[in-house]
């Protein structure tokens, strides 16, 4: 049986999570976007806590990821880090803040690590982004990198459905893990791609390979946070698996609270000075 190495972890580095690939053992990771939220998930022993720019969607209500902005993620992830103990925090860099040249994307990412505490920044892309991935990585900023369904590019397929299903897509996204592996990323996330392909990408990268939506054959998962706990009901993937229906929670708890308002319940005599 193998030694849960995590467990005994204080701090996670990429030297762990490398090290968790190689004896097999699963990395957690989840998002958050602020302190409160962030304190409860890092005291649960979970090894990357994503401060994604699915913030986007769920914290600002946008429809997609691209109008986020560099001072809103830098916002969010100052808070995040502030909670964090234990975890990696890794902070999703912007649409717009790397995908036009080497320099800004530096620039995008300095201003993240310096300006937040971050552990490390995420970019979606492969052969393209890889000018603007080998000068952070040679500043010394680990990356993580993300290859399958890209958010950020939703308006290049109009849809948000599997990718890579067809063996050119199939192909062109190994060789994207293996690019970004051999220039040094820590990680990589695939998002929505056959379980086969996503397995096939795990065991070929030495580099652990994150997965959501890409089956159990990987090295870790990763989930919306407000997916997961039930507080986003619009949202139902087949890989979702949600593990608490917080929207009905709540506003069961805050129903309560306006009626005891209105029958002048609360607050009762006990609850005043
Ligand atoms: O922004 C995000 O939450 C992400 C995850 C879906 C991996 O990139």
């Amino acid at each position: 049986m193998s030694v849960n190495i995590s467990s005994k972890i204080k701090k996670v580095t990429t030297h762990v999570l490398h090290e968790m690939k190689l004896r097999g053992e699963k990395i957690a990771m989840i998002t958050a976007y602020d302190y409160s939220m962030a304190r409860i998930i890092d005291s649960t022993g979970i090894d990357i806590v994503l401060v994604g720019d699915s913030a986007s969607n769920v914290m600002a209500g946008n429809e997609s990821t691209l109008p986020i902005t560099l001072d809103q993620m830098i916002y969010h992830a100052t808070s995040v880090v502030k909670a964090i103990d234990r975890a990696l925090v890794v902070v999703d860099m912007p649409f717009g803040t790397y995908q036009g040249n080497s320099k800004e994307a530096l620039c995008s990412a300095i201003r993240i690590m310096k300006e937040t505490g971050a552990h490390a920044i995420k970019m979606e892309g492969g052969a393209e982004i890889i000018e603007s991935v080998n000068r952070i990585l040679s500043a010394g900023i680990p990356v993580m990198g993300h290859l399958g369904l890209m958010p950020q590019s939703i308006h290049k397929f109009g849809t948000y459905v599997v990718r890579a299903t067809k063996d050119d897509e199939a192909a062109k996204l190994l060789k994207d893990a293996h690019l970004l592996e051999q220039a040094g990323c820590f990680a990589v996330v695939l998002e929505k791609i056959p379980a086969k392909l996503a397995e096939k990408v795990a065991s070929a990268v030495r580099i652990p390979v994150i997965g959501i939506g890409a089956g159990a054959e990987v090295d870790g998962q990763v989930l919306v946070l407000h997916d997961m706990l039930g507080i986003n009901q619009d949202f139902s993937p087949r890989f979702l698996r949600r593990y608490h229906n917080l929207y009905e929670e709540i506003k069961g708890a805050v129903q309560n609270y306006t009626n005891d308002i209105k029958n002048k319940d609360f607050p009762n005599e006990r609850e005043q000075y």
